[in-house]
């Protein structure tokens, strides 16, 4: 008999005793509305079949259940609910079984968890993430996990959304055995016919209390991790819900706890935080696909040259050889050579002391490093990324160097902070081959990769350098060229705002606070202090010949530098770092040059509270991304939202700027800019399309809709 269930992504198949659900919902199986129905009518025909013996659940193509539909967040309900299917496949009167490959994720894995026998090929990978989405496991996870894991591995996975191989899953209790091979129907279908032979039953996961059996020893456990997240998640929402649900797997009735787990969810999903975390969660994915990478084919690569060994060229190449690549490192001399050597060696040194890596390993990747003082070295290199000095100059030299010496199709890349990468193309003979890679520091950690696409480069070599952004897991986002692309110069605006703000009344160390508090790991003072504040210092005297006299010029910062004040490097920057220390301390004296400089540009100090500290800042923000996206520089608000998000701490939970003027609402955003105007019309001029915006009765989202 072969009956299919309604609708078709889910499919029946009879096979001797075993019912086969097939779930064929691509590209992930996403338990969408239909899925569900499906999943139900699918128990309900096993119940009602008195030839069935037993249930196997398995996903087709690439997961087995990779959740909720995270798009129909957000929308009206549709029955029947998740939670309702998991306990109606727990009650089935047929052992179920879940045969697992790939992602079981959120509520995927809690079918599997509703399931009575759980079997993992060796490609699984499970985890309850949706604190990662701002939410809590909501279809009975708080309760099952716990259960079978007890509460600390369940709570660690549920706060860290951190993914499980078979493996740990097995050791963990989340699973009962592995399968072998690589085909899971045959994997699974063996389990069940051996449950059936064996006369196992139903073994409904509600029911197992082992795992919480010491409960005094739960509740301690529960009660370690809730201080620990009180304190490392401020300001998020549901990590502290994911406690309480489980502190209701403790106390209360599994019917009882899962309503309190059902109540919690809903609040989690009516919360700004969740809408923020899955814009995040879609725009992360939809930044990687530009026009380029539609319409072009990338180009190989299979090795990588990097110029430079200093603080970003031994980053590059530690983020290329972390992706099995090998590399060619170029610096100007042995010495600095030797340097940029060591440089690469003290990241795996460092990794090899905290347990991640054996020396072993290290020497492997160590081996795909080569250094040379001769441009010659990077005559096969397939793509070269070029990190030395931000000077035209400089660059232009390089450049002509690679041109002499590169393979014809050879990627030419450019890490430049601000440099105007149209010109370094039009310095070579092979133009359409040069495009901006522009990684930030610490470039084997950060996550953002700007491509910056100049006019002359071709569509394949856009295309090669999102392939690279994928290889180095990056988040690749594309960008037009002017000074400072989409992130660095947004950051020179609302950085000026924080500038004036210390002129005018506040101080850094309130408005570093005031940052912290609205989700920044750190604040715009204490990130000059670990940048180091010689480079900005640099930037300023060179560009102090084209500044507009106009523009408002606050020079605390140069005050800083010209006492050699560079930050975290020199002991002191806006903060003090005695002996070395990386939390900085408040200094009375920078607080007397502040005033000084009050006193010398005529301002009365006003106090700012945290809120208006913010209101300005992300103002300011906010107004030069629309900026940023009206002159094309970013493809859509969302590219500006990932840039602030992944290369400058905007706090992910709120979606990032532009998604967070949308949320308190274009016009609130305007109407400041046009009170601070009042203070200061030329530096809050609203930008174009924030008006036009308004007009339209539109907002920034609007505009991501392809
Ligand atoms: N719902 C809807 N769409 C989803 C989805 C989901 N749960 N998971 C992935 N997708 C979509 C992606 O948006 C993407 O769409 P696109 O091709 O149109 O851009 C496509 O599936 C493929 O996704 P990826 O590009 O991310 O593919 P990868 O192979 O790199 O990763 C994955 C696969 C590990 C499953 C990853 O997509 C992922 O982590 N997904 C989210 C998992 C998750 O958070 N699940 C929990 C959901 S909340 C929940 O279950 C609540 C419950 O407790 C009630
Ligand atoms: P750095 O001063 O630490 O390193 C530059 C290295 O380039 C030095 O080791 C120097 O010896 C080498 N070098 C100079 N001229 C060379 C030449 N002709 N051939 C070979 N090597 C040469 O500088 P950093 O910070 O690594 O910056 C490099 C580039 O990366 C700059 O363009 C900068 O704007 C950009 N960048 C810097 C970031 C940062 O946070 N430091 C972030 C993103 C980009």
């Amino acid at each position: 008999m072969n009956t299919e269930a309604t609708p078709s992504v889910v499919t029946t198949t009879r096979l001797g005793r075993v019912l086969l659900v097939t779930i064929n919902h691509p590209p992930v199986n996403a338990l969408s509305v239909d899925v569900r129905r499906g999943l139900l009518a699918a128990v309900q025909e096993a119940d009602a079949d008195a030839s069935v013996a037993a249930v196997l659940i398995v996903g087709a193509g690439r997961a087995f259940i990779a959740g909720a539909d995270i798009r129909e967040f957000g929308k009206p309900s549709m029955a029947p609910s998740l939670p309702e299917v998991c306990s109606r496949l727990e009650a089935c009167r047929k052992p179920v079984v879940v045969a697992i490959h790939g992602p079981a994720l959120g509520g995927g894995l809690e079918v599997a968890l509703s399931a009575h026998y759980r079997l993992a090929m060796p490609d699984a990978r499970l985890g309850l993430p949706e604190v990662l989405l701002g939410l809590l496991p909501g279809a009975g996870g708080t309760q099952r996990a716990p259960r079978l894991m007890g509460v600390k591995p369940a709570l660690e996975m549920m706060l860290s959304g951190r993914h499980q191989g078979a493996g740990e899953a097995l050791t963990l209790g989340l699973v009962d055995r592995l399968g072998e091979g690589p085909d899971v129907l045959a994997a699974g279908l063996a389990y069940a016919g051996e449950l059936v032979a064996s006369g196992a039953g139903v073994r409904p996961t509600r029911e197992a209390d082992a795992a919480l059996a010491d409960k005094p020893a739960s509740q301690a456990a529960l009660d370690a991790l809730k201080a620990d997240t009180a304190k490392k998640t401020a300001g998020l929402f549901s990590p502290l819900k994911i406690i309480e649900a489980v502190q209701g797997a403790l106390d209360l009735p599994f019917d009882e706890a899962v309503a309190l787990e059902r109540q919690l969810f809903l609040q989690c999903l009516d919360s700004p935080q969740r809408a923020g975390l899955i814009h995040a969660f879609f725009a992360e994915r939809e930044v990687a696909k530009s026009p380029e990478t539609r319409n072009a084919t990338p180009r190989a690569i299979d090795s990588v040259g990097v110029i430079g060994g200093g603080t970003m060229g031994a980053g590059i190449a530690v983020a290329v050889l972390n992706a099995g690549l090998p590399v060619t490192m170029v610096e100007r001399d042995d010495a600095a050579l030797a340097r940029g050597r060591a440089n690469v060696e003290k990241v795996y040194d460092g990794i090899v002391a905290k347990g991640r890596m054996t020396p072993e390993v290290r020497a492997a990747v160590m081996a795909r490093f080569s250094g040379s003082t001769s441009y010659d070295a990077l005559a096969r290199a397939d793509l070269v990324i070029e990190a030395v000095f931000e000077e035209m100059g400089v660059k232009k030299a390089v450049f002509a160097e690679l041109d002499r010496v590169c393979k014809p199709g050879a990627v030419l890349a450019t890490n430049t902070s601000y440099l105007d990468i149209d010109e370094i193309a039009a310095s070579v003979s092979r133009p359409q081959d040069v495009v901006g890679l522009h990684f930030f520091s610490p470039a084997h950690i950060m996550k953002l990769l700007e491509i910056v696409v100049p006019a002359q480069v071709s569509a394949d070599v856009v295309a090669t350098a999102f392939e690279l952004a994928k290889k180095l897991k990056k988040v690749p986002v594309r960008a037009g060229v002017c000074d400072g692309f989409i992130g660095n110069r947004m950051l020179a605006v609302y950085r000026a705002t924080a500038d004036h703000m210390l002129e005018d009344g506040a101080s850094p160390y309130q408005i570093d606070a005031a940052a912290r508090e609205f989700g920044y790991p750190m604040g715009p003072f204490q990130v000059a202090d670990l940048a180091g504040g010689d480079i900005g210092w640099a930037t300023r005297k060179r560009k102090a010949a084209t500044r507009d006299p106009e523009a408002r010029y606050v020079q605390i910062a140069d005050r800083l530098c010209e006492r050699g004040w560079f930050g975290q490097k020199t002991g002191r920057g806006y903060y003090l770092y005695p002996k070395g220390a990386r939390v900085g301390i408040p200094d009375d004296e920078v607080l007397a040059i502040i005033e000084a400089e009050r006193q010398r540009a005529g301002t009365t100090p006003r106090p700012f509270s945290n809120q208006d500290i913010m209101r300005r800042y992300l103002a300011a923000m906010v107004n030069e991304g629309a900026r940023v996206v009206a002159e094309g520089i970013a493809l859509r608000p969302l590219d500006v939202d990932v840039t602030l998000v992944h290369g400058y701490g905007f706090p992910r939970f709120r979606g990032g700027p532009m998604k967070y003027a949308d949320t308190v609402g274009l016009p609130t955003i305007l109407a400041d800019i046009q009170a601070f105007a009042r203070e200061d019309p030329l530096f809050w001029q609203p930008a174009p399309l924030l008006l036009q915006l308004i007009e339209e009765g539109r907002d920034f989202d609007s505009l991501n809709k392809p």
